[in-house]
C-alpha cells in the first residue's frame, strides 16, 4: 500500500498569539513543520509527504524545506507538493484528501493508498507511532493515536457537571491519524454536507459518519505533545533536550 503523510499546516495559531503561524515558530534551531516533515521523511513506511500551508504562504513553505531544487536536490526527499489549506481544519483535510487523490490518479495508482493525517502543531511525533500507524492500516481502515488520561474527565455544561465517564474508557487524542483513502474521502463528503458539525479530528469525522468503521487504537506518548499556546513551545524544548539522544527510536 502506497502511504501519503500529510502535515496540516494550514492554521493561523490564534491562541498562540505570535506575530506568524505557530508551525512556522522553531523548537531547537528548526521550524515545528520541518520536525514533522523530518519525522516523516526518516519513517521507512512513508512513501511521500503533502505538506497544507494557509492561502499565500505556500512558497514561504517551500523556501523552508527546500522543495525548489538547490544544488543537493530537494531537502527532504519524499516532499511531494505543498498546497493551500481551507478556512477551517476539516477544509484543510478535504483539499489535503483531493490533493492525494489528484497524485494517485495522475500515477494510475489510485486504488491501495493509506493517508497519514498529522498536526504540524505536534513536531515531537516518534518513529514508533508512526510505525505503528502504517502497520495498522495493514488490516484496519481507520487508525487513532492516543493516551489515557491520568486526571478524571468530567462533561459540563453551562457550568454545572453533568456526566462522569469511567477515566479507565477515557483517552486523550494525537495525530498522525491513519486512513485507508476512500474511507476518509467518504466520511468527509459525509461531513461537509452538515453545516453543524465542526470538528477538530479526523477519527471524529469518521466516529459521526461511518460508524460501522472500527477505528483502531495505537499508543500514542507524553512526548507527543501539541503546540496550542507559548508555554508548551517551552516544555517542547525541554522535551527535546531530553529525548534529542533517542527521538529517532523512542516515543
Ligand atoms: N490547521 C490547518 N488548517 C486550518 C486550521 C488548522 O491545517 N484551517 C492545522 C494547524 O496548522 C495545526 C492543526 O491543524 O497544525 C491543529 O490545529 P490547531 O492546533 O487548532 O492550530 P491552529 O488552528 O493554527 O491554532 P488556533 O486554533 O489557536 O488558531
Ligand atoms: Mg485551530
Amino acid at each position: 500500500m502506497r502511504i501519503v503523510a500529510v502535515v496540516l499546516a494550514g492554521g493561523s495559531g490564534q491562541r498562540f498569539g505570535a506575530d506568524v503561524p505557530k508551525q512556522l515558530l522553531r523548537l531547537g534551531g528548526r521550524t515545528l513543520i520541518e520536525h514533522c516533515v523530518a519525522a516523516f521523511d526518516a519513517a521507512p513506511g512513508v512513501d511521500e509527504i503533502l505538506v497544507v500551508m494557509p492561502p499565500g504562504r505556500t512558497a514561504e513553505a517551500e523556501k523552508l524545506l527546500g522543495a525548489a531544487d538547490g544544488a543537493d536536490g530537494p531537502a527532504y526527499r519524499k516532499l511531494a507538493g505543498v498546497i493551500e489549506g481551507g478556512v477551517t481544519r476539516p477544509g484543510s483535510t478535504r483539499r489535503a484528501i483531493a490533493a492525494v487523490g489528484a497524485m494517485l490518479a495522475a500515477d494510475g495508482a489510485a486504488a491501495d493508498c493509506g493517508v497519514l493525517l498529522h498536526d504540524a502543531a505536534r513536531p515531537l511525533v516518534g518513529q514508533r507511532i508512526i510505525a505503528d500507524c502504517v502497520a495498522a492500516l495493514g488490516d484496519a481502515d481507520a487508525v487513532g493515536v492516543a493516551v489515557p488520561t491520568s486526571d478524571t474527565i468530567v462533561v459540563a455544561s453551562d457550568g454545572v457537571m453533568t456526566t462522569m465517564p469511567r477515566r479507565d474508557s477515557l483517552f486523550r487524542c494525537q495525530t498522525p491519524q491513519a486512513f485507508r483513502l476512500p474511507v476518509i474521502t467518504r466520511a468527509h463528503e459525509l461531513a461537509r454536507a452538515d453545516p453543524d458539525f465542526a470538528p477538530t479530528d479526523d477519527c471524529g469525522v469518521v466516529l459521526r459518519y461511518l460508524p460501522e468503521v472500527p477505528i483502531r487504537l495505537v499508543p500514542g506518548s507524553e512526548h507527543n505533545i501539541k503546540i496550542t499556546y507559548p508555554r508548551d513551545l517551552a516544555i517542547a524544548e525541554t522535551l527535546l533536550g531530553e529525548h534529542s539522544g533517542n527521538k529517532e527510536t523512542g516515543t
